[in-house]
C-alpha cells in the first residue's frame, strides 16, 4: 500500500471539476486520506517545483500553480504512485490516452488539470510539503 500526492490544479478547480475528479479517484479505488483546498504563494510554488528550476517553463509553471485555488490530496492505494500516473495520463493532454483525467479535462501542457508524484521518494517529499504538521 502506497501513498501519493495529488493536486487538482487551478484550471480544474476554476471549472468546478474538483468533486468530479475526486469521484474518479474514489471509483478507481483510491482512498483520499487527507485533502485541503488552498491557494499558495508563488514562493511556495517555486519550492514545490524546485526540481524543475532549470527548465524554461519553471517561471510560468510557478505563476500558474499559485494563480488560483488548488486541491491537494494524499491518495492511498496499492501501487498508488504508478496507478495515479496511469489514471492522470501523459503530461501533455494531447498525448494522453482515452479514459485518463488529462485527456478528459486537460487544456494544455500547463493547464493539465492534475499533478501526481512521480516516485516514492518524491511522494514522501510532496506529502510532507503540504501536510507536515
Ligand atoms: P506536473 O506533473 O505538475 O509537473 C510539472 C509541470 O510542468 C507539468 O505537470 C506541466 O504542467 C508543466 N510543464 C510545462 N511545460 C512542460 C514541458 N515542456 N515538459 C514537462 N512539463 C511541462
Amino acid at each position: 500500500i502506497e501513498q501519493t500526492l495529488s493536486i487538482i490544479k487551478p484550471d480544474a478547480v476554476e471549472r468546478n471539476l474538483d468533486n468530479e475528479i475526486k469521484e474518479i479517484f474514489k471509483n478507481k479505488g483510491f482512498i483520499i486520506l487527507k485533502e485541503k483546498k488552498i491557494q499558495i504563494e508563488k514562493s511556495e510554488a517555486e519550492k514545490f517545483y524546485k526540481v524543475h528550476e532549470t527548465k524554461p517553463f519553471y517561471n510560468d509553471l510557478c505563476d500558474y500553480l499559485s494563480s488560483g485555488p488548488i486541491v491537494v490530496m494524499v491518495l492511498q492505494k496499492e501501487n498508488a504512485i504508478l496507478e495515479n500516473r496511469k489514471l492522470m495520463g501523459a503530461t501533455n493532454p494531447i498525448d494522453a490516452e482515452e479514459g485518463t483525467i488529462r485527456k478528459k479535462y486537460g487544456i494544455s501542457i500547463d493547464k493539465n488539470s492534475v499533478h501526481g508524484s512521480d516516485s516514492s521518494e518524491n511522494a514522501q517529499i510532496e506529502i510532507d510539503f503540504f501536510f507536515k504538521d
